[in-house]
């Protein structure tokens, strides 16, 4: 079954990037993708004022997927600067990340309000990218599993198996983003089963072998190898590890030779 699924090497490019640096990046993307293998979906999370010429420009590459990096609960309204799922939608969006550690902290996202706008991105046709992920004292403490069910519970609540199919869970332990630390093979593989076993008791065991589970947090091209390892690891998504475009072509090489 696993077999079918595409591998997913994703690059959230945070905010970073002026419109000449991101094309230059994709234009190198375009050139060095073309031998990694088609089992290979590579997602690229842009700053809003990007989706449209990522979009564009990647739109003959079936392997390409333009995202998002947020989206607002509404799908229109008087929120000044925010934007909604359907102008993503026809921004050329088919991707966009929801409850990011970083929207959490800084902007009070919580998991009653990724719910709301991954319902509305699915409505949209765009795929949800669900991060989840603990603390470094929820992990000392030996309650990550506790942390993960708590929040994938609320995160999927009302989605139907089809809806959660489309939905790809993000697994990014807080204390492994942006600090060099990331989690070894075997607590990624730990967490991704139990994320798996998990959405099998909410769901069915079709919908928990079907729907993609990835790893970040400080994905690297040293360590890359060693994460993907994991029999329930079905992706990876890199920050600061993919700004660099021939980082990222590095990444998303390992994994396709890895899938060979
Ligand atoms: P990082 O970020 O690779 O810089 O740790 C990962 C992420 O935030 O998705």
């Amino acid at each position: 079954m696993i077999t079918e699924k595409k591998y997913i090497v994703q690059s959230n490019w945070k905010m970073h990037k002026t419109h000449s640096e991101a094309m230059d990046w994709i234009e190198s993307l375009k050139k060095g993708a073309s031998d990694l293998m088609e089992r290979i979906e590579l997602i690229i999370c842009v700053p809003y004022v990007h989706l449209r010429a990522v979009s564009d420009a990647t739109s003959h590459f079936s392997q390409i997927s333009p995202g998002a990096q947020n989206v607002h609960w509404e799908t229109s309204g008087a929120f000044t600067g925010e934007i909604s799922a359907p102008m993503l939608a026809d921004a050329g969006a088919q991707y966009c990340v929801v409850g990011h550690s970083e929207r959490r902290d800084y902007f009070a996202e919580n998991d009653e309000i990724v719910n709301c706008k991954s319902k509305l991105l699915l409505q949209s046709g765009i795929n949800p990218i669900v991060c989840i992920g603990e603390s470094i004292e929820q992990r000392n403490r030996a309650l990550t599993f506790n942390q993960l069910e708590r929040q994938a519970i609320t995160c999927f609540e009302g989605l139907t198996e089809g809806e959660m199919n489309r939905t790809v869970v993000l697994y990014e332990p807080i204390w492994s983003i942006g600090t060099g630390n990331n989690a070894t093979s075997q607590q990624a593989q730990e967490a991704h089963h139990f994320i798996r076993n998990m959405l099998e008791r909410i769901f069915s065991k079709e919908t928990a072998q079907a729907t993609r589970i990835m790893y970040g947090g400080s994905v690297k091209t040293h360590n890359v190898e060693a994460i993907i390892k994991g029999e329930d690891i079905d992706g990876v998504g890199a920050g600061s590890g993919s700004l660099n475009i021939q980082d990222f072509l590095k990444i998303a090489r390992s994994c396709s030779n890895y899938l060979q």
